[in-house]
């Protein structure tokens, strides 16, 4: 299996979103066996909440079903992952707190390294920003660039 995680600070906006269309981009492309898909916060502030409605608003608007509840990263997260997935840079910086073996490499990235639309680096966050619909666009980039990436390097 690959496993992928995608990581954001509550856990309830950005990467709750990256998983719902990863998944259903890995599911489009009939490859959904081969792929453990989660994701998680930095912090412990939303454990056990549902995604934000704007979130499974703007999701179900385009077709795709998200059900994640929210949850704090833990090392064996870190352990298993094959592709840790941070929504901005201040993620990565909470997680390099947590282990020092967090870099930007093949194995850690940020989501929109893989898109192909934009030059922004960090996915803005919608629990301040509002605009979900922005965030759908660049994840969604970002997620359709990740996969194709993985396909390549996995020969998939
Ligand atoms: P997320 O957004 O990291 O995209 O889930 C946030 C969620 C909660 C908070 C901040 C950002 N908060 O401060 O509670």
């Amino acid at each position: 299996m690959i496993n992928v995680l995608f990581v954001c600070l509550g856990n309830i906006c950005r990467s709750p979103m990256a998983e719902a269309v990863f998944k259903h981009l890995v599911a489009q492309a009939g490859l959904s066996d081969q792929f453990h898909i989660d994701s998680v916060g930095t912090t412990s502030y939303h454990v056990g909440d549902l995604a934000y409605p704007g979130t499974r608003r703007v999701l179900t608007a385009h077709g795709i079903k998200c059900d994640s509840t929210s949850r704090q990263v833990t090392y064996s997260d870190l352990q298993e992952a094959d592709y840790i997935i941070a929504m901005d840079h201040d993620n990565v910086s909470d997680l390099q707190s947590m282990t020092r073996k967090i870099s930007l490499n093949n194995h850690t990235a940020l989501l929109l390294d893989f898109a192909d639309n934009t030059r922004v680096r960090n996915v803005p966050d919608p629990y301040y920003t509002g605009n979900y619909e922005e965030v759908y666009t660049l994840v969604t980039d970002g997620c359709q660039g990740l996969l194709a990436h993985i396909r390549e390097e996995k020969g998939i």
